[in-house]
């Protein structure tokens, strides 16, 4: 090994910790995404030419291991206590005296953190390293995810700096930031899943993902909040956030020293409106005494500390009048019952339509047209309808009926009926123009075939035109059609020019890659990851077609099941589905993966194997590049995480130690079999 490719290796390891840090932790980077990517890159390679070089912590190994069968529990070596709730100001200044009357002429000093509304993380680190990563649990023990920690940046593998302390534990809150939640649940909507209430609830349904691979998708974050079992810890929780930053952790944005608890309440107003800028949800402030000393000296109650307590934003809530119950059909044909309110002022914007989720929702509520209603915006996301103010259902609002679910598709009053898992009402006609309208701006958006220019506003026209009812149909558009439309005064707004720029865009669309048609396509269940795993394994619309008849086919595919599989089953042997393809066939738009670009299907992803003994026709480098371009792992060793052991000829103790495990065993002629191939 060349002393240079180590010193290079050390370099890049340094270097994109360092560029990670400014990142993640100063919100100041240095390099573009793409000079951080070709460094992380140059670094893989260096380390795929020098596997002795490898390194648990280096960069490179954020993400990986096995997926579990479950969480593994550890018992916390300080419990994590909970913080007692304070809803009003004179509840603060009543926490205030209390902490005086124990600490009399003492002079008092008190930081406020926002109070982050994620999970409680509490990190062990041993001379600088991360070593667990465990979840807050019932506060005694909790759960082992330190291999789902590893991969959120925001965590240092290594702490910075030159001296750190034995062992540490520095604990603070994983989070999903909000845009990314709204993100995951728009994918979720598209892919026919059930969505998250909230940012929370998202970042423990990421956390506890039992494939450290999956859960890294979810783009995880941590803010650090406080460090224990430190011996040579400085005198203040000031100090040890300072500490915390220069260890590379981040901290929640407008945390503030006080001395005075006026000032401290009247602050709090203001950090209220500030939160809004933020990308992270919280539900009040957490104040701290700032004095360690003095905290120690106060202690805890068996179940929160008596030197800090947490103040609890109320959710904003205001009332108005629910004037209209509105249906929302959905482009597979969901009905939604939406309300639209007299508009009213909340939490810094003006809401004129809330959620009401579903029918049951509102059966539930008995919610009707005319009610007073409170609603709530929590955490700045969709306001909802929470409460009726049914007292107030009197005088000429009181004829209300209770909002019948419909039987009924309120724009093409096709038949609507429930799914068959009984939560969602669905019209049944999928020539209806609600759905093709939605249908169609889904087909044509950013992530799918990408058309620019047809929006929402367009998607309607064209169909309310009768021009378009398919997306096949978009595919004849010409600009003589267009024009046509437009003078008989069936189109408005669209110009010469944007008539040629759409007919360009449409006619571009023809080359997006076979995934996104296949997302586009918009089969129930299957989104964009989907469609990417579909593309990937079956290369081929008439090949996926073949193997819809088989949902068993559609099964075997790692990360896909029966819903899907049923799914596609249907969608194909629909006439109306194959009236699609064979449309989009004619107007030429990719309807397979290109010979170049085809992957091998990754018939191993999240399989563990190992080899050992001699095989009868691979060396181990070759049958281990094999298992890894099938997306599967080769270990070196055997555990109960191990799916599959090779065994060849005078295989020892690992064939013995994969019986005693009841770990299967296959000969090389038995795993070619199961990857399908001949020699
Ligand atoms: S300090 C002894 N600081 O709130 C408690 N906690 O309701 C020490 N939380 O379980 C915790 N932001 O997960 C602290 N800035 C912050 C926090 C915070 C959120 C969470 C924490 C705790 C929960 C209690």
């Amino acid at each position: 090994m060349s002393q240079s490719a180590k010193d290079r290796i050390l370099r890049l390891r340094a270097d994109l910790d360092h560029h990670n840090r400014l990142y993640y932790v100063e919100a100041a980077p240095e390099i573009s995404d793409q000079e951080y990517d070709r460094l992380y890159r140059e670094l893989l390679d260096l380390e795929a030419a020098h596997p002795e070089l490898a390194d648990p912590d280096s960069p490179t190994q954020r993400v990986g291991g096995a997926p579990q069968d479950a969480f593994s529990s550890a018992a916390h070596e300080l419990p994590m206590l909970s913080i007692d709730n304070t809803y009003s100001p004179d509840e603060v200044r009543e926490f205030d005296a209390r902490v005086r009357k124990l600490l009399p002429d003492e002079k008092i000093q008190y930081v406020v953190e926002p109070k982050i509304d994620g999970l409680s993380m509490s990190l062990r680190y041993e001379s600088g390293r991360l070593v667990r990563g465990l979840t807050r649990g019932d506060g005694q023990t909790g759960d082992d995810v330190t291999a789902n920690i590893r991969p959120l940046h925001d965590v240092p593998l290594k702490l910075h700096g030159k001296s750190f302390p034995d062992a540490v534990l520095i604990r603070g809150e994983v989070y999903l930031p909000i845009s990314t939640f709204e993100k995951l649940n728009a994918a979720r909507e598209k892919d026919g899943l059930p969505l998250f209430a909230n940012p929370r609830n998202a970042a423990a349904g990421s956390l506890k993902l039992l494939d450290p691979k999956e859960s890294a998708k979810r783009s995880l974050r941590f803010y650090a909040y406080s460090v224990a079992l430190w011996k040579d810890r400085p005198d203040t929780h000031r100090a040890c956030l300072d500490q915390l930053k220069a260890w590379g952790l981040p901290q929640a944005p407008g945390i503030d020293l006080y001395d005075d608890i006026d000032q401290l309440i009247a602050s709090i107003d203001q950090r209220r409106q500030n939160q809004s800028q933020f990308d992270f949800a919280t539900d009040g402030l957490v104040i701290k005494l700032n004095s360690l000393d003095q905290q120690d000296r106060l202690g805890a109650t068996s179940k929160a500390p008596r030197w800090c307590i947490a103040y609890k934003f109320a959710a904003e809530r205001a009332e108005t009048r629910l004037l209209k119950i509105s249906v929302q059909v959905g482009k597979t044909g969901t009905l939604t019952p939406v309300a639209n309110l007299e508009p009213v002022q909340l939490a810094g914007t003006t809401v004129a339509r809330a959620s009401l989720h579903n029918f049951d929702e509102l059966a539930r509520k008995d919610i009707r047209e005319g009610d007073l209603v409170v609603v709530e915006k929590a955490g700045e996301i969709i306001p909802q309808v929470v409460e009726v103010r049914k007292d107030a259902r009197h005088g000429h609002h009181g004829h209300a009926e209770k909002f019948p679910v419909p039987n009924k598709c309120p724009v093409c009053q096709a038949d609507a009926v429930r799914d068959p898992e009984g939560v969602y009402i669905r019209c049944i006609n999928p020539a209806c123009p609600a759905q093709l309208k939605e249908r169609l701006r889904y087909f044509a958006g950013r992530d799918q075939m990408d058309i620019e220019g047809l929006g929402e506003a367009l998607a309607n026209q064209l169909v309310d035109a009768g021009l378009v009812h398919s997306p096949v149909d978009l595919y004849s558009l010409t600009a003589e059609s267009l024009t046509q439309a437009k003078e008989a005064g069936k189109l408005e707004r669209i110009g010469e020019l944007s008539t040629k720029n759409l007919i360009a865009a449409i006619a571009d669309s023809k080359s997006r890659s076979f995934d996104r048609v296949l997302a586009a396509i918009n089969i129930r269940h299957v989104g964009g990851h989907i469609a990417e795993l579909l593309a990937a394994a079956f290369g081929s619309i008439d090949a996926l077609s073949a193997a819809s008849a088989d949902p068993a086919q559609i099964e075997a595919v790692p990360g896909l099941g029966e819903t899907i599989a049923l799914s596609l089953r249907d969608f194909f042997a629909s006439p109306s589905g194959q009236k699609l393809i064979e449309g989009l066939r004619q107007a030429g738009v990719q309807l397979k993966v290109p010979a170049h670009q085809k992957k091998e299907p990754q018939l191993l992803a999240g399989k563990t194997l190992v080899v050992t003994g001699t095989l009868p026709n691979f060396t181990r480098p070759e049958i281990e590049a094999l298992i890894k371009s099938l997306g599967g792992r080769a270990a070196g060793s055997v555990s109960k995480k191990t799916d599959y052991v090779i065994a060849g000829d005078e295989a020892g103790s690992k064939l013995d130690k994969a019986r005693q495990l009841g770990v299967k065993t296959l000969t090389e002629s038995q795993f070619l079999q199961l990857i399908g191939r001949k020699l």
